[in-house]
C-alpha cells in the first residue's frame, strides 16, 4: 500500500484489509471443501451407486444468511467510508482544477494558476473543484485515498484532510490520448506558512518572458511531447527548431520557422504538420493568453 497521507486513508485501507482477508479465508475454505470432498467421497467401485443426500436445514439456512451479512457488514462500512469521501466539509479550502490534454492547472481563492505540482497547505481540509476543457480525465490521488472523474461541461469535486507534510503522487486515472501517461504530478502538503510563501511567488506578471516560457513547457506539459534537447519524441523536438528556413511538412511544402509559424502551431496545431509527424497536438493550447504564447515562442528561441 501507499503512504497515508489523509485522515480516511486508515480507514479506507481498514475495509479493504478486511474484504481481501474475507475473501481469501472464503476462498481457501471453497477450495479446501472441494479437494476434501472429493477425496472423502471418491467413487471406489464401478458399480457403485450413492447414497440419498439428507437435506440439512441448518447448513442451507446457514449458508444463506452468513453471506447475506457479510455482503451488508461490507456495504454498511463502505456506504459510511462513500458519504464522507464525497462530502467535504464546509471550511474546506477550495481550489479550482482544470485538466486538459495533457496536464493539470490549479487555481488558487486569490486567482493564481499554476500547472505542475499541486500545492496545499497541511493544516485543513482541501476541496478540489475539477472540470476538464476538452475530454475525460481522472483525478486520483493514492496517498490521500481520494479519486474522481474530471467531466467536460461539468463540476466533479474530490476532498482530503492531510495528515501529514511531504510529495505524494497525483495522477490522471481515466485514458485521455496519446500522452495520458505524461499527465503526472506531485501534491506538496506544506505547513500554512511555507504554502502561503510559495503561492505568493507564483506570479508570474513580472517574469521575463524566455523564463516564463520555460516554466511553461514544464507546466502546460509540453515536455511530455516535445523535448528541448533533441531527443525524439510524440512530437518534433524544440532544439534548433527557431531560424529554420525551409521545416519540411507533411503536404510536401516547406514552411519558415518564424513567430507567426511556431503561433500558429501552438494555437491551431493541426494545420501544419511536420514531417514525419502526426496530428496529435490537441487544440487545447489555443486557450492560452497571449502573453503565454510569446513566452512560449520567446522560450524556444533560446534553445539553438
Ligand atoms: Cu488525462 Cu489521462
Amino acid at each position: 500500500m501507499t503512504d497515508q497521507a489523509s485522515a480516511i486513508a486508515p480507514e479506507v485501507d481498514w475495509l479493504f484489509h478486511f474484504v481481501h482477508i474475507v475473501s481469501l479465508i472464503l476462498f481457501l475454505a471453497v477450495i479446501g471443501a472441494g479437494i476434501y470432498f472429493m477425496v472423502r467421497y471418491r467413487r471406489r467401485d464401478e458399480r457403485e451407486v450413492p447414497g440419498p443426500v439428507k437435506e440439512s436445514a441448518f447448513v442451507e439456512a446457514g449458508l444463506i444468511i452468513g453471506p447475506t451479512l457479510l455482503v451488508l457488514v461490507v456495504f454498511t462500512w463502505g456506504f459510511q467510508l462513500f458519504l464522507r469521501q464525497v462530502t467535504p466539509p464546509p471550511d474546506a479550502y477550495e481550489i479550482k482544477v482544470r485538466a486538459k490534454q495533457w496536464a493539470f492547472e490549479f487555481e488558487y481563492p486569490n486567482g493564481t494558476v499554476v500547472g505542475g505540482d499541486l500545492h496545499v497547505p497541511g493544516d485543513r481540509p482541501i476541496k478540489l473543484t475539477m472540470t476538464s476543457i476538452d475530454v475525460l480525465h481522472s483525478m486520483f490521488l493514492p496517498a490521500m485515498r481520494a479519486k474522481y472523474d474530471i467531466i467536460p461541461g461539468r463540476y466533479t469535486t474530490v476532498w482530503f484532510d492531510p495528515t501529514k507534510d511531504g510529495t505524494f503522487e497525483l495522477f490522471c486515472t481515466e485514458y485521455c490520448g496519446a500522452s495520458h501517461s505524461g499527465m503526472i504530478a506531485n501534491v506538496v502538503v506544506q505547513p500554512f506558512e511555507a504554502f502561503d510563501e510559495w503561492l505568493s511567488n507564483q506570479n508570474t506578471d513580472d517574469m521575463p518572458l524566455p523564463e516564463l516560457g520555460a516554466k511553461l513547457y514544464q507546466q502546460q506539459a509540453c515536455q511530455t511531447c516535445h523535448s528541448a534537447d533533441g531527443t525524439p519524441g510524440v512530437g518534433p523536438t524544440f532544439a534548433g527548431l527557431w531560424g529554420q528556413a525551409a521545416r519540411p511538412l507533411e503536404d510536401g511544402s516547406t514552411v519558415a520557422v518564424d513567430a507567426d509559424y511556431l503561433y500558429e502551431s501552438i494555437v491551431n496545431p493541426s494545420v501544419k504538420i511536420a514531417e514525419g509527424y502526426m496530428p496529435l497536438m490537441p487544440a487545447s493550447y489555443a486557450s492560452l493568453s497571449e502573453r503565454q504564447v510569446s513566452a512560449l515562442i520567446e522560450y524556444i528561441k533560446t534553445l539553438q
